[in-house]
């Protein structure tokens, strides 16, 4: 590291630990330990897992890649009330997957979810209906177009320029704010599940159930025989056929994925249910299926299987935070003298010490390598 970015990253972790005890000050090293009384909370402690496709590969993060990354974690980006509050989109989509605790009174209907057409964040934004939604996770977004519940934007940056400009307020983004975060969305990899296989087939790791619920997946329904689940959770497309329908959920919505499900509840664009048993029991009313109790708990534990992850949740370390840091401090670098303002992101790291949101951890780090890109390509 270059000793202009140690500075760069100390300042930032200076001020990041700025609430910590005077004698707590960490330091910008590998043996650097956990303060005592650390504001770094349990919830920071264990995050969602994230892993980037290109590092499963056995590549090496951009610098695009690592400006979205820090973007993503920047108010700056906001403007109005967003800003203000110091929110960004990690406050929402933590660590890239869902974040099944938010919940703004009057905006949210359960926790989870949030009425992004509401007033709250850009009064010019409200539709007039409290029509709050679940925060979709990113894992594997580059597969999931088109974009928003019910797949009313095809591309994935002019959806984000939308989430800027018109959801939270914020100022028109310059191409390369919009190219940084599209690159880190593009990079959301799906965690991986030894209990399916590359093109989304259950493996001898899956239980029993799971292996009958599967063949009911596939399974044509007796009422429609050219229709099964699988008809639209395509099995070797990330379980989506890309296309919105009206599955009885109060009009078109698109297909979700299935991958890493189980931990994306709230389920339905508008998290009317909270497990896979209430989902199933929706489809076998709505496509009158005939399920027995019996089969309807297979199906569960199918989805249960599929929707699993090696390991959803990883523990954050004071090193994984500093050596983001130090890879942000590198951006800063190239950002700031190709005209990229520094006021772009001090926000982010003025709001870290009270707790809304420090950088996010890399849980790749010190984590074991998955074992292959999932799903390929
Ligand atoms: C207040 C919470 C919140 C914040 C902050 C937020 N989002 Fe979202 N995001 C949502 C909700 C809710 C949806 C679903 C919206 C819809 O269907 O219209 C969503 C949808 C998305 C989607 C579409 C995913 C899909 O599969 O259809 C993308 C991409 C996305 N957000 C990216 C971002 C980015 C990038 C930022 C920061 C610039 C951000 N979001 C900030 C709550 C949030
Ligand atoms: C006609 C296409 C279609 C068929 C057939 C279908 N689904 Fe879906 N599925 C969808 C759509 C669309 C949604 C999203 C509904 C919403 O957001 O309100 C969805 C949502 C889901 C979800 C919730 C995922 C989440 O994160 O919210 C699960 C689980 C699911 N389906 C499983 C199944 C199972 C099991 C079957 C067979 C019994 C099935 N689906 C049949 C289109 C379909």
């Amino acid at each position: 590291m270059r000793t202009q970015q140690v500075i760069l990253a100390a300042s930032i972790a200076a001020m990041l630990f700025a609430a910590a005890p005077a004698d707590a000050a960490p330091v910008i090293s590998k043996d650097a330990t956990l303060p005592v009384g650390s504001e770094l909370n349990a919830e920071l402690l264990n995050q969602p897992t994230e892993m980037f496709s290109m590092e499963m590969a056995g590549g090496k993060r951009s610098y695009l890649f690592n400006l979205g990354d820090m973007l993503f974690s920047s108010s700056a980006i906001f403007g109005g009330k967003a800003r203000e509050a110091g929110m960004s989109c990690n406050s929402c989509h933590r660590q890239g997957a869902n974040n099944a605790r938010l919940f703004v009174p009057g905006h949210s209907s359960k926790p989870g979810t949030f009425d992004t057409s509401g007033p709250f964040f850009n009064p010019k934004a409200d539709n007039g209906i409290f029509d709050p939604v679940t925060t979709p996770s990113l894992r594997g977004a580059k597969y999931l177009a088109p974009y928003g519940h019910d797949g009313r934007i095809a591309s994935l940056r002019e959806f984000v320029r939308n989430v800027i400009v018109n959801e939270f307020a914020g100022a028109e983004p310059s191409g390369q704010v919009l190219d940084g975060l599209v690159a880190y969305i593009n990079e959301i990899s799906f965690l991986p599940n030894e209990k399916i296989t590359s093109d989304g087939k259950l493996t001898a790791k899956a239980p029993d159930a799971a292996r009958r619920g599967e063949a009911l997946f596939n399974k044509p329904f007796r009422r429609d025989a050219s229709m099964s689940c699988a008809t639209c959770h395509v099995g070797n497309a990330a379980f989506v056929d890309r296309k919105v329908h009206d599955i009885g959920s109060g009009g078109f919505f698109k297909t979700k994925t299935l991958l890493n499900a189980k931990f994306n509840a709230p389920y339905f664009h508008d998290g009317r249910y909270d497990t896979f048993g209430e989902v199933v029991a929706h489809f076998d009313r709505h496509f009158d299926l005939g399920l027995t109790p019996a089969e309807r708990d297979d199906l569960a534990a199918y989805l249960d299987a599929l929707g699993d992850a090696d390991q959803p949740f990883t523990q954050n370390t004071v090193q994984a935070e500093i050596d983001e840091l130090a890879q942000f401090a590198s951006v800063l670098d190239v950002a700031i003298p190709a005209g990229i303002p520094k006021s772009s992101f001090w926000p982010w790291t003025r709001s870290a010490p009270s707790g809304a949101r420090s950088p996010r951890n890399s849980p790749t780090r010190g984590t074991p390598r998955p074992r292959a890109a999932w799903p390929s390509g």
